[in-house]
């Protein structure tokens, strides 16, 4: 027998996914402009960084227990996969493809590695010093500092530019409607494919690991006497 397949619109991106996206895209478009303006604005960069580190802290755990296609394990991209999808031979039925859930890892990585610098720094001119400057040794702080400003802000700005070429790209020749996705949280796909949950409770959990993840940000970058 022939399946006949339809298309369908179905929740793939939650809420709180969502939300975690939309308000990263804001906090890195902040601590760019903060921090090349530098001075004064660095006490404002600070808290941006604190809240990429809540961002993505809530997105590891939201990478165990979230809906369904934000789950690493949905997602995470095998070289059997990269290499099929590299060659045309593979299609993701919805979510993140293989090249572009190894962009999504790569950025996530790089923003932790910012922040972590950014937590150690010691920056003379502006009389500014991370959080966790005393705790380190000097010359991890100098390196830090170094990385901060130098390979990783470039890093940054390379992943975040062939994201938007790749979501560009993709609008073009796959998908219309693939910004519209991360809004809505629906996207148009085979009828054969599970939605991710997005029910209140699931919304609920969000919320919780959220809270958690502010209170220890707190705890680590709280002014020890
Ligand atoms: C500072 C800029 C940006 C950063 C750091 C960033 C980061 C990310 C990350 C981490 C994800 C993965 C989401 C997840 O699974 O949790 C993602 C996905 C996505 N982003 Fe961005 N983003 C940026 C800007 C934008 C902009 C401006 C747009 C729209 C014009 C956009 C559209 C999307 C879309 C559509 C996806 C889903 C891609 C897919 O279907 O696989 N992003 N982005
Ligand atoms: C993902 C988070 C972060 C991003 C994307 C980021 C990005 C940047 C960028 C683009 C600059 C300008 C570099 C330049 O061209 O001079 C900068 C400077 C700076 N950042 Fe961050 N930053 C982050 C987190 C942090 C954190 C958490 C701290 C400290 C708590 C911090 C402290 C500083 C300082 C002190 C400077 C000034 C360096 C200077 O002017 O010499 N950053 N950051």
């Amino acid at each position: 027998m022939i399946k006949i397949e339809t298309m369908k619109k179905t929740r793939i991106w939650d809420l709180p996914t969502r939300l975690f996206h939309w308000a990263l895209v804001l906090c890195v478009i902040g601590l760019v402009v903060t921090g090349k303006i530098s001075g004064m604005a660095l006490d404002v960069h600070a808290v941006l960084g604190y809240s990429v580190l809540c961002l993505v802290l809530f997105r590891l755990l939201w990478g165990v227990v979230g809906g369904r296609w934000s789950r690493f394990a949905q997602f995470v991209p095998t070289p059997a996969r990269l290499r099929a999808y590299v060659s045309g031979r593979y299609a993701s039925p919805a979510g993140h493809n293989p090249l572009g859930a190894l962009s999504v890892l790569a950025m996530l990585a790089v923003l932790a590695l910012q922040v972590a610098s950014g937590l150690v720094i010691n920056n003379e001119d502006n009389g500014f010093t991370g959080p966790l400057y005393a705790a380190a040794p000097g010359w991890l702080s100098d390196l830090a500092g170094q990385y901060h400003k130098d390979v990783g802000q470039v890093l940054l700005l390379i992943l975040v530019g062939l994201h938007l070429l790749a979501i560009h790209w993709h609008a073009h020749r796959h998908n219309p409607k693939i910004v519209h996705a991360m809004l809505t949280g629906d996207q148009e796909v085979t009828d054969d494919v599970t939605p991710s949950n997005d029910h209140f409770a699931k919304r609920l959990l969000a919320l919780v690991l959220w809270s958690i993840c502010v209170a220890g940000v707190f705890w680590l970058v709280a002014p020890r006497t």
